[in-house]
């Protein structure tokens, strides 16, 4: 009798595994996405065109796979069985940690428009664990479309939106290692916005570009820099051919 169950449970766990394997996510946007080790992991994001339903799933791709043409198809795996996955809509990501082996994310929107939730939550990629981080300071506002950046065991989070109240942020908010928040706006900052690309230069410059401005997609042809060594703002025109204006679009700095 206890055998027969034993089996039973076996073939169960083995169909469960099948299945771990032949993972298929619906399809969705204002998820987030980030690269570590080789793994291209995709967090949450809105799975109905409405974004009533934010979903928690948690999924990646490993890239050490020979990408050819003589494979048919990518396969994904789900690590939707951990605990403490967020539930949030467009969100924003950063690769944190002396390693550069935790995502973090920052803002976005909960459930049902809620801003109720954590404003960061980390997952640690040695010890697949999420977490709520705990931080202190001048907390900034939650909102979403903020395209967080890293440096040097700093985090650095300019503008976003509330959609609740409808106030665009041109803040910058500084995060520290010891968890404690700065606001470091200054006077000249670009105009709020939400949506853009961001990236950290070589030079310790952040690049912005792009993104929404009062619900209107913000050109091309100036890029904003903000030097994280001076804590200063500056912009510059772009030449060359200008692609159309936009936000909520993706980028990567390669080097
Ligand atoms: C394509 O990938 C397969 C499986 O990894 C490998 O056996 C094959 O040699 C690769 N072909 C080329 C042209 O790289
Ligand atoms: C979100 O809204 C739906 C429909 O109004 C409701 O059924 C659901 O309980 C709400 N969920 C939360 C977490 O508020
Ligand atoms: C940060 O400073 C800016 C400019 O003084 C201000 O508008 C904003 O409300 C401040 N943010 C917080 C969270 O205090
Ligand atoms: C936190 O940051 C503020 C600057 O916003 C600074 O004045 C304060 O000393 C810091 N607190 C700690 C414990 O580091
Ligand atoms: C660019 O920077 C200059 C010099 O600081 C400033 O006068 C100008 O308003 C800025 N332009 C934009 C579009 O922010």
């Amino acid at each position: 009798m206890m055998e027969k169950l034993s089996y039973i449970l076996l073939l169960i766990l083995q169909l469960f595994t099948v299945f771990a394997y032949s993972y298929s996510p619906n399809p969705r946007s204002g998820h987030l996405s980030a690269f570590i080790n080789n793994k291209l992991y995709f967090i949450s994001g809105s799975t109905t065109l409405d974004r009533a339903v934010i979903s928690n799933d948690f999924f990646y791709i490993d890239c050490s796979m020979n990408f050819n043409s003589s494979i048919n198809s990518i396969p994904y795996t789900s690590l939707s069985n951990l605990n403490g996955i967020p539930s949030i809509d467009v969100a924003g990501s950063s690769i944190v940690g002396p390693y550069n082996d935790i995502i973090l994310t920052f803002g976005g929107i909960g459930l049902n428009n809620s801003y109720g939730y954590q404003l960061i939550y980390t997952f640690d990629t040695k010890s697949l664990t999420w977490n709520s981080l705990s931080t202190y300071g001048i907390l900034p506002p939650i909102r979403k479309g903020v395209r967080p950046v890293f440096s040097y065991g700093r985090l650095y989070a300019f503008g976003g939106f509330n959609n609740i109240n409808g106030t665009p942020y041109n803040s910058l908010d500084m995060l520290d290692i010891g968890f404690n928040w700065s606001n470091i706006t200054l006077s000249n900052a670009p105009s709020g916005r939400d949506g853009y690309v961001s990236a950290l230069l070589s030079n310790g410059n952040i690049l912005y570009l792009g993104g929404y401005i009062s619900g209107q997609t913000a050109g091309l042809d100036i890029v904003y820099l903000y030097d994280t060594n001076n804590n200063l703002w500056q912009n510059m025109s772009t030449a060359g051919t200008t692609p159309e204006s936009r936000g909520y679009f993706t980028s990567v700095l390669s080097n």
